[in-house]
């Protein structure tokens, strides 16, 4: 505390009760006590914020403020970051509402059992993103497959930064469709994204009965993601025998090689909570 400014700030009356100081700045970078003083309040000030005055702590040297300030740029463009990657994201607001804390891993045996995997996918984030493996969300109709499917993906872009782009199926066949019949739209930007994310949510795959060209169309993503070891995450409602039915085994294969599978087949959480009231 600099003694003289400090006392002389304090007043005529210097009620030393009211200028208590309970915790001791110290400066993030060099450790230093930061000098401390204290502001009294006008008496307008004194009635409105119930309290006598403020504590003011001198900044650190110019050394240790510039790296403050930094460390302050780097977490605003950190944030800002995080805040662009979602909304590029391609997640809706109602995806957006879905994560990990709000996933309930008590429904079923095989949501707790999911619920360890996805755990262990994020832990092992590092390994997973380089040797390109995703995981296969297996289950019925509202078993929370995109539900955590989109989890993963919002936590890895919170905590890992990650690039990542959430499309369902049917949603990305139509665009391609749509493209052929809209010149001015930028289908082969569109594919690029979608064959290129560090992360991709394929959500709803083989929710569409596939002809050839659909078959084919997910081919040139699913071989370009495996061959550049890019994770991505399918949810699907077939399981691996089907999935070499619906489409082919060049495709299926490659899946199944790239990905954990992770089955929530179970209740319909959506029919159990309304049935228990949830
Ligand atoms: N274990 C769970 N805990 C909390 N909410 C869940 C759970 N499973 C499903 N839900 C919710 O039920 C609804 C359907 O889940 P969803 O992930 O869309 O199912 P699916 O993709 O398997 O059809 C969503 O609103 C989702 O948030
Ligand atoms: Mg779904
Ligand atoms: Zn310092």
């Amino acid at each position: 505390m600099s003694g003289s400014s400090a006392s002389r700030r304090r007043g005529a009356a210097g009620r030393e009760d009211a200028a208590l100081r309970l915790d001791d700045q110290i400066c993030a970078y060099c450790g230093r006590e930061l000098e401390a003083e204290y502001f009294e309040f006008p008496p307008a000030l004194q009635r409105k914020y119930g309290k006598t005055g403020e504590w003011y702590y001198h900044p650190c040297t110019s050394e240790c403020e510039q790296k403050k300030e930094r460390r302050e740029w780097e977490l605003m463009r950190r944030d800002a970051r995080v805040a662009s990657l979602k909304e590029k994201s391609g997640l809706t607001k109602r995806l957006k509402k879905y994560t990990l804390d709000n996933f309930n891993p008590h429904v079923s045996t095989n949501a707790g059992r999911a619920r360890v995997k996805i755990d262990e996918y994020l832990a092992g984030w590092d390994d997973n993103r380089e040797e390109g493996r995703g995981l296969y969300l297996c289950g019925d109709v509202g078993t929370g497959k995109t539900h955590l499917a989109v989890a993963v993906m919002t936590e890895l872009i919170r905590r890992r930064r990650v690039p990542s782009l959430f499309v369902t199926v049917p949603e990305f066949l139509d665009n391609l469709r749509g493209a052929y019949n809209d010149p001015g739209r930028d289908i082969d930007e569109w594919m690029d994204a979608v064959k290129n994310a560090d992360l991709l949510v394929l959500d709803d795959l083989g929710a569409e009965k596939p002809n050839a060209w659909v078959r084919e169309r997910l081919f040139v993503v699913v071989n370009h993601r495996y061959r550049e070891a890019l994770p991505t995450i399918f949810t699907s409602n077939i399981g691996p025998k089907d999935l070499t039915e619906q489409l082919g085994d060049r495709t299926a294969s490659r899946i199944i090689a790239m990905s954990e599978w992770v089955g929530l087949e179970g209740d319909d959480y959506r029919e159990t909570a309304a049935r228990e009231g949830r």
